[in-house]
């Protein structure tokens, strides 16, 4: 993924609000990578336009061959669907279904066939150290598994690029822990690149690589 001089700005009570100002950034593959900046600094707003769920005031995000800056609202969807997975910091898992049918989800979403969904959930929930809780629904998880069972979700359709925001905010710093060395594990078994936000210092010494934004730039 390569993003290339990115501009973003929206219009507030009548008036441009440049949030991002020029951003040049790489996500090679099978690394992690980290945004770090001060709130406000634009890092959500960066990786909806990785993501595909926005589009550039301008400048250039390419997936791969594909120019995400170029294509329309149904076309990033498709892509999206199949080839990045989503972390949020609320863990967005349906309440009524266990973490089994939660992952599950993901790959109706994505298309997978039917076939493979039991087995290919059992096998993200055990990558995330959860196969003692799979028959679990959320409330009867903790904060951090339900954070892993989010994880497993985002990856179980096999997606080439996980985004992940702030993935370990609401986390204790053994649970964040965790989560890195979930992170990891996946990098090494998925084949998939990672790029995440976070304010956490002592998480970025784990990354690839860190960007930092400064008022609305790479610094
Ligand atoms: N849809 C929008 N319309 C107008 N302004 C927006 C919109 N989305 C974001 N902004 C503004 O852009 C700036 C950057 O927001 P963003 O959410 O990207 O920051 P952030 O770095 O993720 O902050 P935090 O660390 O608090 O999550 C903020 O000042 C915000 O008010
Ligand atoms: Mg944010």
């Amino acid at each position: 993924m390569r993003v290339s001089g990115v501009e973003r700005t929206f219009q507030v009570g009548g008036r441009p609000l440049h949030v991002l100002k020029g951003i040049d950034m790489e996500l090679p593959y099978r690394k992690l990578i980290m945004l770090k900046g001060r709130s406000g600094s634009g890092k959500t707003t960066l990786l909806n336009l990785i993501g595909g769920l926005d589009r550039p005031t301008k400048g250039e995000i390419w997936f791969g061959d594909l120019p995400f800056h170029e294509m329309n609202d149904d076309k990033r969807t498709h892509i999206r669907r199949k080839e990045i997975g989503f972390i949020f910091q609320a863990y967005a898992l349906m309440p009524m279904l266990s973490a089994l049918e939660n992952v599950e989800l993901s790959m109706r979403m994505a298309g997978t066939p039917r076939s493979e969904w039991r087995e290919r959930a059992a096998r993200c929930l055990e990558l995330v150290g959860l196969e003692k809780r799979m028959k679990h629904r959320p409330f009867e998880l903790s904060g951090g598994e339900q954070q892993r069972v989010a994880i497993a979700k985002a990856i179980a359709h096999k997606p080439r690029l996980l985004l992940a925001d702030e993935p370990t905010a609401e986390l204790d710093s053994q649970m964040a822990a965790q989560i890195m060395a979930v992170f990891q594990n996946i990098i090494r078994t998925e084949q998939v690149t990672i790029c995440m936000t976070t304010h956490d210092p002592t998480i970025l010494e784990v990354a690839d690589h860190v960007y930092e934004m400064v008022d609305g730039k790479i610094s």
